[in-house]
């Protein structure tokens, strides 16, 4: 496994836990950290042992305060639009084929927020606090915020969270729809676990392919989404996990399912 600097990566069973350990910068998003929880993402794709992956920030201030600011300087208009333009860690999140859970413990702000909504589940803990205060720095968001927040919480909602750069609390995301559950602080990294172990011991190919189909559902229209749901079901519905899960189900037992 590679050395790391600015993040962590830890193996419980079948989860991987990605941690961006920068406390001392609120977690924020340097290059480095892009980097590599890039290189961190390919190597779980490759991991058969990896079926879910958790993303969280180090120490219990912050996930993720934005990008890191201090790199701001020196930066073109031609160097920012390459960056957004290349492969970036909010595309490789969205792409990566297995689910990947935000565990949000405390701040979520501008590339951390977007982050936070690359990923497929976003769980918080009660003192988390949500923005996109890109607008504060005369700046706009630039890694999908204006896509992926809108998709998901309405345009009404994003557009004020975009448009004022106002914090939410945790009880408001979750009203939004923005998180999927909030727990108290103390208790947000064992629940967050229970969630990614309960999903990791699913058909790992009827996981991902239940992800690409829900991801797909706001990328077209509805034929076309429930075309592409058939096709899906037809290649789970070929798998040794599927006869797997079928017979368990016939000799009421747990499925052992291997990912073929
Ligand atoms: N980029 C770089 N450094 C950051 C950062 C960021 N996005 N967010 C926080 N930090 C650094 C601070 O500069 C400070 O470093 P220092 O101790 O060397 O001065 C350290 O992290 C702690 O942050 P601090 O501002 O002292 O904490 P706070 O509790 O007073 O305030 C926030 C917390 C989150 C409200 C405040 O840090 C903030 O507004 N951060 C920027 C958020 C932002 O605009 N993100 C979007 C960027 S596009």
């Amino acid at each position: 496994m590679s050395n790391y600097n600015s993040i962590s990566v830890e193996h419980r069973g079948h989860v991987a836990v990605l941690t961006i350990n920068r406390p001392e910068k609120l977690n924020s998003l340097s290059s480095e950290v892009h980097a590599e929880g890039i290189a961190a993402l390919d190597e779980f794709r490759r991991d058969d042992n990896v079926r879910v992956v958790v993303i969280t920030g180090a120490g219990e201030k912050a996930f993720i305060a934005g990008a890191d600011i201090s790199e701001f300087e020196g930066k073109t208009p031609v160097t920012q639009r390459a960056v957004f333009y290349e492969r970036t860690l909010f595309n490789q999140i969205d792409l990566f084929p297995k689910p990947v859970i935000a565990m949000i413990n405390g701040f979520c702000l501008g590339g951390g927020n977007e982050l936070a909504l690359a990923c497929d589940l976003r769980v918080a803990s009660d003192n988390a606090k949500f923005s996109q205060p890109e607008i504060n720095l005369g700046i706009m968001p630039g890694g999908g915020g204006t896509q992926r927040l809108t998709r998901l919480i309405g345009e009404g909602r994003a557009m004020e969270m975009i448009l004022s750069g106002d914090m939410i609390d945790a009880e408001t995301a979750h009203r939004f729809g923005l998180v999927n559950h909030v727990f108290p602080l103390a208790e947000l990294e064992a629940k967050t676990m229970e969630l990614a172990e309960k999903i990791a011991s699913k058909a790992p190919i009827a996981l991902q392919l239940c992800k690409e189909a829900v991801k797909f559902a706001s990328r077209s229209n509805l034929d076309e989404g429930l075309r592409r749901e058939v096709d899906l079901f037809a290649i789970v519905f070929s798998t040794e996990d599927k006869q797997e899960g079928v017979s368990a189900f016939l000799e009421k037992r747990k499925p052992e399912f291997k990912g073929r």
